[in-house]
């Protein structure tokens, strides 16, 4: 059977050029980077030309970039840090309703540790709403929390906005990109955010690597305690051939953004042309979005039946949906945006990549219209 893989915001395989890069760390280079001898040297150069690597995706300083142990501890470490460096009376964290649960969750349980926590609603079109996040910045705010592009529609945020009226207010913002980086020029400077979180495994590089750009003179609280690696902000043997996969992928993300997005919007919006063509069938989320995303829901569908038949056919794709503790929670992503939950559970995500093909687009569409056909002819048989 062939296999089609459109859950490319879930993760991304490894590009074999990047393999290639990691393998001399992982055979020869077992240096600790702190080691003040040869061995360590080199593995200190591996990670120095991974840290210059993903500061040029992002254009931004290699001193400002932290490296982490995933997305979410880089999520982790922005906000919480953030927190726990604020002084008395600048303690409120505001973020959006749509965040990855990396940032909401932290945000939350920053909320029941005593912090002042408010989220931000979405407008109808996936946007964050800029009146909302108006009304609840004040000089009380630490931080403000807002993602470039958002994981399950693809929806681009106007984080530029958000860091002008938090600055009114001398608030922090930091900016999730993990689901941006490699899918739209990135400029921190030019962004104007304080933090900004990336993730190797969603730009073709390896999993459990990730990395917090930090503006100078932020303060920040580090989450991990030991030894000074990080310039004090993050303790722990760096993990070099997890980084030399980084920044191999984070050169190929520079150098290959235009012609992957370009390639990735014709697909996406053939896919998105074939999906709408079976009836009932609808886009959740509007302009701007990543080239890479689409999130469609289908009337009268269970996505999670539905995404459970098509991977039997070979086809894997997502719903925003998080199972946690063996209940299926709907997303977040969508309720906040409004949408009715019979619509949320009908919703499935699709994201493209660089190995996606004309062909794979074509398969899938026709794999999802036969899937639908026969869950609602189900459902008209069991009333
Ligand atoms: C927007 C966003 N932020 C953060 C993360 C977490 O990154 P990681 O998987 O590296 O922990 C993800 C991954 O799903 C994401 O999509």
């Amino acid at each position: 059977m062939r296999r089609v893989y459109l859950d490319h915001n879930a993760t991304t395989p490894l590009d074999p050029r990047v393999l290639e890069a990691m393998l001399p760390a992982l055979r020869q280079e077992h240096g600790n980077p702190s080691s003040i001898h040869g061995f360590g040297q080199r593995a200190r150069a591996i990670v120095e030309d991974a840290r210059a690597e993903v500061a040029a995706l992002v254009a931004a300083h290699p001193t400002d970039v932290v490296f982490t142990g995933s997305g979410t501890e880089a999520d982790n470490l922005a906000v919480r840090g953030v927190a726990l460096a604020a002084r008395e009376g600048r303690r409120k964290i505001v973020y959006a309703a749509f965040e990855h649960h990396a940032v909401g969750n932290t945000a939350r349980a920053l909320g029941r540790e005593g912090f002042p926590v408010e989220a931000v609603k979405a407008l109808p079109g996936g946007q964050v709403d800029l009146d909302d996040l108006a009304a609840r910045v004040d000089d009380r705010t630490a931080l403000v929390c807002l993602m470039l592009a958002n994981n399950e529609t693809g929806v681009v945020q106007p984080v530029a906005e958000a860091v002008a009226l938090a600055r009114r207010h001398g608030a922090l913002v930091h900016c999730d990109a993990v689901q941006a980086a490699g899918k739209l020029p990135v400029d921190f400077a030019a962004l104007g955010a304080d933090l900004l979180a990336l993730s190797a495994h969603k730009i073709y590089g390896p999993k459990g690597v990730g990395a917090l750009v930090v503006r100078r003179g932020t303060k920040l609280e580090p989450l991990l305690r030991g030894g000074a690696q990080e310039r004090n902000r993050r303790a722990g043997t760096e993990n070099v051939a997890g980084l030399a996969g980084f920044g191999a992928a984070a050169r190929l993300a520079r150098s290959q953004l235009g012609a992957d997005a370009a390639r990735l919007a014709a697909l996406r919006d053939d896919l998105e042309a074939r999906l709408l063509a079976i009836p009932d069938a609808q886009v959740n989320g509007g302009a701007p979005r990543v080239a890479n995303t689409t999130n469609v829901s289908f009337a009268g569908t269970d996505a999670e039946s539905l995404l459970m038949a098509l991977d039997l056919e070979g086809l894997a794709v997502s719903t925003g949906a998080a199972c946690a503790a063996g209940a299926v929670e709907p997303s977040h992503v969508l309720r906040a945006m409004g949408l009715p939950m019979a619509r949320v559970q009908a919703s499935l995500r699709f994201s493209l990549g660089r190995d996606t093909t004309a062909e794979d687009v074509a398969l899938a569409a026709s794999v999802v219209a036969r899937a639908v056909d026969r869950q609602r002819a189900a459902a008209l048989a069991r009333r």
